[in-house]
């Protein structure tokens, strides 16, 4: 069982990616073999079908492929995710061909951090992307609001119930990949 997170900011010390890797602990508590992507490390140009994929497209693709259920985090820019994550998720046009295409059966948790109280939306924007991938998005989400209230000014986590709450999702992510995998569909029971 492999759960997969992928985002963060491109600035350091990024919240977003903070708060992945913390998410990413309850899915490894839970069970999970795991792998963080953080896309300030991956370095993606701006996707275009036009030329053939570099190196991290292809690592991130083949990564997530791989990947039983996901984690998703982006900052909160602009009421919607960043445009790194976008050009990233963007590059999962390789995964057309694949058997099966996109984010089949892979159970998608979503969370983002935001300077305000507007990550709600950036969670929408990625639900959208997530059904359009094929992907299932979990129900319980994390918009970890004020950010600066809940993380010091070196990117830490300060705040206990924010992290439990974030590795809760880990672990729902992971509980809803068993599922999938034991009998292809997932009942998100309480
Ligand atoms: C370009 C930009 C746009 C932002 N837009 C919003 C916004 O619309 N709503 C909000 O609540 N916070 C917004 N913020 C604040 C970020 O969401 C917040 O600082 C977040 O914690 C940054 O994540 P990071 O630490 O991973 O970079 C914005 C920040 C930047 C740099």
């Amino acid at each position: 069982m492999l759960v997969v997170g992928m985002g963060g900011s491109l600035r350091t010390p990024s919240t977003s990616l903070t708060a992945l890797r913390v998410a990413i602990e309850g899915a490894a508590a839970a069970g999970a073999d795991t792998e963080v992507i953080s896309l300030s490390g991956l370095d993606l140009p701006f996707y275009t079908a036009e030329r053939a994929a570099p190196p991290a497209a292809r690592f991130l693709a083949d990564t997530v492929h791989a990947a039983d259920a996901l984690l998703w985090s982006s900052p909160t820019y602009h009421g919607s995710v960043s445009g790194a994550f976008k050009n990233a998720v963007d590059w999962l046009a390789l995964l057309a061909d694949r058997d099966p295409p996109y984010l089949s059966n892979k159970p998608v948790g979503m969370l983002t951090t935001a300077g305000g109280v507007q990550g709600l939306q950036a969670i929408n924007a990625m639900e959208f992307i997530v059904r359009a991938l094929r992907g299932w998005s979990v129900p319980l989400v994390m918009a970890v609001a004020q950010s600066s209230r809940a993380f010091d000014r070196d990117g830490h986590l300060s705040d206990d119930a924010v992290a439990d709450q974030l590795r809760g999702l880990g672990a729902e992510v992971t509980r809803a990949a068993v599922q999938f995998r034991a009998e292809g569909t997932c009942d998100y029971a309480e």
